[in-house]
């Protein structure tokens, strides 16, 4: 990263799976901290370490680097089910860096009626469907939001747990009964489950903004890594087909409790072509054989529920905006070997509507555009072993060029595989052309 920028944030500029686990895994080298700071168990962050693939759910994707202090700050809705599966996950490997972990003592809960009430809505038959991950995310952010959710500061005060846990079944078994016509959840067995991985949690629950701001003090680097995708935030993304958090660097201070002000880079992490997963907008998806080719190749099938990906090219007007509001410091562009066999890639440069060319990423989700291409050549050649920017072919070279140009952002990394190794370090960054898009690629 540029020198002297301490701290770091790594979040997606797209609708989410751009390949953030590998890049906060490769980068936690050179960092003391990592810290998740929103989303929960919808998350999905590989790892892949020789012949082992880690999936992070709630645990940063720094837990695989020896020695690193890992955080699930406040921002987090956490599943305690979810994060002792992945510790116990990690302990099957062999890795026990448990003790490593820290969990704020603000962050909510995830209960069981959340999953209940996120399927429920999700298989109802009006018709309004995100296509949710049903992990109780957006349920549990509402509770949150209507100031009736449980914290780890309560699950571990089992007294507390149990009358806050009493008071809000009463109100979830009301709406399961009457509008679901489902059984009530029983009080003992939940709180019994929960106050048992409250034993397990207890140790790793602490105030999370004053420890980072301490750490800080200290000195010590810190690695912030965003969950989902810029355009997947609550207020800012293809709203309502949206996750329930502020996915992008903006999100990062509420999330933590630690000045976002302190932050000197944020890396915004692309793949070379674009995915989505549920519904929602996505003007370039590809509905075709390149569609099923990029998922064939990139394995576009989801890392958390094994749903196929949509996929189709890169779209500028949509990563100039996720640039602009998430005040994106460089790129970095991943999956750049899936495109190796295309003769031809193409990218939207603008969109078009019916009444003319659109302007800016619409507000509105229902609006239709029509993305307006361009064609640049590809490559014919495995770039999985090129190490560096010039033993890429020059096709790759001017493809990259011509990301940072039209998305008028420098890159900082490109990774052409899945491995540690195949990640190539820019420096310097490569830099947009003088005055924007060059005509060369006209
Ligand atoms: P995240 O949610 O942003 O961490 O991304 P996911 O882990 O959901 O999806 C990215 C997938 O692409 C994972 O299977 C990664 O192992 C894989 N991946 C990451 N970078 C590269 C790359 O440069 N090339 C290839 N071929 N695969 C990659
Ligand atoms: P990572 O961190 C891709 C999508 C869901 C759905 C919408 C709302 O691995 O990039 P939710 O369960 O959050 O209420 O679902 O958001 N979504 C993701 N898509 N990657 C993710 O995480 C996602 N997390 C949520 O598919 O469209
Ligand atoms: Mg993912």
């Amino acid at each position: 990263m540029r020198q002297g920028s301490k701290h770091v944030c790594v979040v997606g500029i797209q609708w989410g799976d751009e390949g953030k686990g590998k890049i906060v895994d490769v980068l936690s080298a050179e960092f003391d901290v990592v810290v998740r700071y929103q989303g929960g168990a919808n998350a999905g962050h590989t790892v892949k370490i020789g012949e082992r693939e880690f999936v992070f759910h709630l645990i940063p994707s720094g837990i695989l680097q020896e020695g690193k202090v890992c955080v699930i700050g406040n921002g987090v809705v956490l599943d305690p089910r979810a994060l002792i599966d992945e510790l116990d996950q990690l302990r099957r490997f062999g890795i026990d860096h448990e003790e490593n972990l820290w969990i704020s003592d603000r962050a909510h809960v995830v209960l069981p009626y959340h999953r209940l009430l996120d399927s429920l809505r999700e298989s109802s038959a009006s018709g309004d469907r995100i296509g949710t991950t049903q992990r109780g995310i957006g349920p549990c952010y509402t509770d949150k939001a209507a100031r009736l959710g449980i914290r780890m500061v309560d699950l571990v005060d089992p007294d507390r747990f149990r009358a806050l846990l009493e008071r809000n079944l009463a109100a979830k078994n009301a709406e399961l009964q009457r509008l679901h016509g489902l059984e009530p959840l029983d009080l003992g067995a939940v709180s019994a489950e929960y106050l048992g991985y409250a034993e397990r949690l207890r140790p790793r629950v602490r105030d999370i903004g004053q420890y980072l701001r301490d750490t800080e003090r200290e000195g010590k680097r810190i690695l912030f890594e965003g969950a989902q995708g810029s355009l997947l935030d609550v207020d800012l993304g293809t709203y309502p087909f949206v996750t329930s958090s502020n996915t992008s660097f903006l999100g990062l201070g509420a999330g933590t409790g630690f000045s976002p002000r302190k932050v000197g880079t944020v890396l915004g992490i692309t793949k070379a072509y674009s995915t989505r997963v549920g519904e929602g907008p996505f003007p370039t998806e590809l509905k075709d054989e390149t569609g099923d080719r990029l998922r064939k190749l990139g394995r576009e099938f989801g890392a958390t529920t094994g749903r196929p990906r949509r996929c189709g090219w890169l779209d500028f007007v949509a990563i100039r905006y996720a640039i602009s509001f998430g005040d994106i410091d460089a790129l970095a562009i991943t999956k750049l070997d899936v495109l190796d066999g295309f003769g031809e890639i193409l990218a939207s440069t603008g969109y078009r509507a019916p009444g003319g060319p659109v302007g800016s990423f619409p507000t509105r989700a229902d609006v239709p555009v029509e993305p307006v291409y361009r064609a640049v050549p590809g490559w014919r050649r495995d770039i999985s072993r090129c190490r560096s920017l010039a033993e890429l072919p020059q096709e790759t070279q001017a493809y990259l060029q011509f990301i940072a140009d039209e998305s008028r952002c420098p890159i900082a990394m490109v990774s052409v595989g899945k491995e540690r190794c195949e990640t190539i370090r820019l420096d310097p960054w490569l830099q947009p052309s003088r005055g924007g898009m060059v005509a060369a690629h006209g």
